[in-house]
């Protein structure tokens, strides 16, 4: 069985389709799942915007085939471990947590880096090119951290 890992966002068409594809650059096929949603339903069955796409592009990974879901309360039993972009995602997920065991794969993404400092991956939907770029430099940090742990931890 694999391990399954989902990136949750609020649209799940600007950070959690980066957060999604950076990671599973990092980690071995096979072994490890990776799959994103988000806690809204507004963008369903779309691709990543596209200044997501762009930015994915331009650092050498194609994201362009993903489509938005929104986050359903079976995810907890389908994933081994739910990263959430910001707190108010932490908040909307935790809230559809049936359990203990549910909440506990739930973690902030920013808390693979700088642990308990509730840091947010910024929502780069309203904002200009360089906020994507941003968005993707951190993801780019927590992730190697995630995928480096994983590994070790599923050896
Ligand atoms: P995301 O960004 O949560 O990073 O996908 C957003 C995308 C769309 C909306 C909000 C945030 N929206 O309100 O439509």
């Amino acid at each position: 069985m694999p391990v399954k890992i989902l990136m949750v966002c609020l649209g799940n068409i600007c950070r959690s389709p980066l957060a999604e594809g950076i990671l599973q650059s990092k980690l071995p096929t096979g072994k490890f799942v990776v799959d994103s949603a988000g806690t809204g339903g507004w963008h369903v069955g779309e691709q990543p915007d596209k200044r997501s796409i762009t930015t994915a592009k331009n650092r050498g990974l194609d994201i362009s085939c993903q489509k938005a879901r929104q986050f359903k309360t079976s995810d907890f039993t389908e994933f081994d471990h739910i990263f959430v972009m910001d707190g108010s995602n932490l908040k909307d997920v935790l809230r559809l947590a049936p359990n203990d065991k549910a909440r506990t794969k739930v973690s902030l993404m920013m808390d693979a880096l700088h642990p308990g400092q509730g840091v947010n991956v910024p929502d780069p939907y309203y904002g200009g090119p360089e906020g994507f770029d941003n968005v993707y430099d951190m993801l780019d940090e927590a992730c190697e951290i995630v995928a480096a742990k994983l590994i070790k931890e599923h050896a």
